[in-house]
């Protein structure tokens, strides 16, 4: 029988190994890189260390569950939280209840549990745990060329026309539009992200605690990808923010958006930082702008900016155990501000 305990710095090598063996070796590589910043940086990390927990038979490790902690505001109240990532058990131990024990045991040790992005297995599993899911967290993309509109499984042809045709909306929505209020590129989010945080935060029905700690380890900090981050100031103190990064992607040039923040009522405030993105898309020649939004009324601003509705696979799941939350608490996420900026979704 396996027995789960907490990952020792001894465990790298093997859970490493198992890596390799459950995802792949380009996965491994790029898990490797991203790692210690992951799962040893993170300003939430337990003095305990790693969040991680082990499967262990004898001296062989044969599944573990990585979890990133984070300060999550549910309804106003802050309490412990974790996004589970990287959850695996070693192919020949797999379908025996081993996932469902190592999803257990990270439930029972944190005060909410959260999934963002899950795999088709992972999915089964958490629907077979009946693990509260909100669904697909909604895609929203902006076209800004004549490109954005094309499909790669289209004969040429049809692709010219559809551009063509949609020529003329396509330049409507990705007019420049004058921007108000100060928005600048930064190289470091100060205190005053903490205090947008305290003044805003508590307007969700669920938000991970974007302090300017969390913040700079995110996406200042992180060793795999390179953002740009736009900052929205008023009176030298902070209303709002935007990371992003452009893309080369088989379909295109693609701008994504993975995360903003700003008081969801701000409508000025939103509506400068997206005109801001809009004017370093058009610069970096992107053919549309990529973002995941759940929050009704960023979504309603998105809807206002030129962004439309795409598919989306990333589901998202959370169980909240810290506090009492109703059952219909979990009917809707339109309240959550939950991007693709949250979990380890961007890497
Ligand atoms: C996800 C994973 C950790 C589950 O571990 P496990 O030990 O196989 O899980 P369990 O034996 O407790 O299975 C519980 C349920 O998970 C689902 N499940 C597990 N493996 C599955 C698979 N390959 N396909 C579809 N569903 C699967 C099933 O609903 C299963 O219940 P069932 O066996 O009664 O049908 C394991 O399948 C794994 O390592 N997958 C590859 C890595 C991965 O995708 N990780 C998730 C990243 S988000």
């Amino acid at each position: 029988m396996a027995e789960i305990d907490r990952y020792r710095s001894e465990d790298q090598r093997a859970t490493q190994l198992l890596y390799r063996r459950v995802f792949g070796q380009d996965a491994a590589e790029a898990s490797r890189l991203r790692w210690e910043w992951q799962y040893q940086r993170n300003p939430n990390v337990p003095t305990t260390g790693p969040l991680i927990w082990v499967a262990r038979e004898g001296q062989t490790v044969i599944g573990q569950y990585a979890t990133i902690p984070v300060r999550l505001s549910v309804n106003g109240q802050e309490i412990d939280a974790a996004w589970g990532t990287d959850v695996m058990v070693a192919p020949e131990r797999q379908r025996q209840g081993l996932g469902e024990v190592l999803v257990r045991t990270w439930e029972r040790n944190v005060g909410a549990a959260l999934g963002l992005g899950l795999s088709d297995s992972s999915s089964n599993l958490f629907k077979k745990l009946k693990f509260p899911s909100f669904g697909p967290v909604p895609c929203l993309v902006k076209p800004m060329s004549r490109r954005a509109l094309r499909r790669p499984n289209w004969p040429m042809p049809v692709n010219r026309l559809v551009s063509a045709l949609t020529y003329p909306l396509v330049r409507l929505v990705s007019r420049a539009r004058p921007m108000q209020g100060e928005v600048r590129v930064i190289r470091q989010f100060d205190e005053s992200f903490t205090r947008l945080w305290n003044r805003v935060g508590g307007k969700f029905a669920g938000a991970v605690r974007r302090d300017a700690k969390y913040l700079n380890w995110r996406f200042i900090q992180a060793p795999h990808v390179r953002y740009t981050v736009a900052a929205l100031y008023r009176d030298d103190e902070a209303a709002g923010y935007a990371v992003y990064r452009h893309a080369q992607e088989p379909r295109g040039r693609a701008t994504r958006l993975i995360d903003f923040f700003a008081d969801p009522h701000d409508d000025e405030g939103v509506l400068s930082l997206l005109r801001f993105v809009d004017r370093e898309a058009q610069a970096a020649d992107s053919d549309k702008i990529r973002v995941f939004a759940t929050h009704a009324g960023f979504r309603k601003q998105l809807r206002k900016s030129g962004y439309y509705p795409w598919r989306s696979s990333m589901e998202f799941v959370a169980r909240i155990n810290a506090v009492p939350v109703p059952a219909a608490f979990y009917a809707s996420a339109d309240g959550w501000h939950i991007t693709a900026g949250d979990s380890d979704q961007d890497h």
